[in-house]
């Protein structure tokens, strides 16, 4: 059987996609239906970066699927400088069912791919950041009641993980996505490009703009912080250029009807109003809980194979 990873985004199809949605949403109503690691079998949630959302939901939601979660610490595993990512990714393989991997480059978790033999799970690199857009994916559908025609609006850094993410995931699910974005700060070509290909076959869009006006009418908000994990020596210039593109009430309130989504860490005052994400439309904390039905979904699938995990059998 070929091993399956989330690396990025549009690893899955458009009907993966929505499968692990399914499956998410089965999970969130009944955390045990699935108990695919059962054995029990180990996963090994690798940080190279901070970490709180993503750690504790993956360790969660691998107890609830009956498996062992481990937490390596990956500067102390020295991942590419005590040890190459190849080896590593060798000496891993034998001993878990999965390998989830918060790191820098993205090159480097493609490598880990390549050499594991069990499946790799993006939990956030510098490119990419697959497995938030599923939990917000899941939000988006429990709040507006479906994906496919919803209007996206992401204001702020368009050029890091989560924008990226959301571009790629968005247009897979048929969503119009508007990224408001200053030059130098917008969406990659590559991911453009992709996304437009994707959007082209689900009947979704995808534009860039520098005009915050844009935005009126968004059935959904999104932002994220101007200054990624690994950008901090940038924080200065990013908060001086980013600065007009903040999601403010007065750019909320351009889209009365739009639900507010940021993945947090959220640093009020800065690229979202303290009102704005603690307002009535803010629904990060549903955010951050599908983080964990979501992760146990998509490690499910990738472990069990998308063809075999049908109906409730494995219980
Ligand atoms: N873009 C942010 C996301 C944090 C979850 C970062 O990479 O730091």
């Amino acid at each position: 059987m070929t091993v399956r990873h989330l690396l990025a985004d549009d690893d899955l199809t458009a009907a993966e996609q929505s499968r692990v949605l399914d499956l998410a949403a089965r999970l969130k109503a009944d955390p045990y239906a699935v108990p695919v690691l059962s054995g029990p079998r180990s996963v090994a949630i690798i940080s190279d970066k901070p970490t709180l959302r993503t750690q504790v939901s993956f360790a969660a939601g691998i107890a609830e699927l009956q498996g062992h979660p481990m937490l390596v610490d990956g500067r102390l595993a020295g991942i590419g400088t005590r040890e190459s990512v190849p080896d590593v990714a060798r000496v891993l393989g034998r001993q878990v069912a999965a390998i989830v991997w918060r790191t820098y480059a993205q090159t480097d978790l493609e490598a880990m791919a390549e050499h594991a033999g069990v499946p790799v799970v993006n939990a956030l690199t510098d490119a990419y950041h697959p497995c938030q857009l599923l939990a917000d994916l899941l939000t988006i559908r429990e709040h507006r009641g479906t994906l496919a025609g919803q209007r996206v609006g992401w204001i702020g850094d368009g050029a890091n993980n989560v924008a990226a993410s959301t571009l790629l995931a968005g247009a897979l699910a048929g969503m119009h996505l508007q990224v408001v974005a200053p030059e130098g700060y917008q969406p990659a070509e590559d991911v453009l490009t992709r996304a437009r290909a994707l959007a082209e076959t689900s009947g979704g869009s995808v534009q860039v703009s520098s005009d915050p006006g844009v935005l009126a009418g968004a059935d959904v908000l999104v932002t994220d912080t101007w200054v990624s994990m690994g950008t901090e020596a940038e924080a200065a210039e990013r908060e001086a250029v980013l600065g007009p593109y903040r999601l403010t009430t007065e750019v909320a309130e351009t889209a009365p009807d739009g639900i507010v989504l940021h993945c947090l860490p959220a640093y009020r005052g800065k690229e979202i109003d303290a009102a704005v994400i603690d307002g009535p439309r803010s629904v990060v904390w549903d955010q951050a809980e599908n983080r964990r039905h979501a992760q146990k979904a998509v490690l499910a699938l990738l472990c069990v194979g998308f063809g075999e995990l049908a109906g409730e059998h494995r219980r």
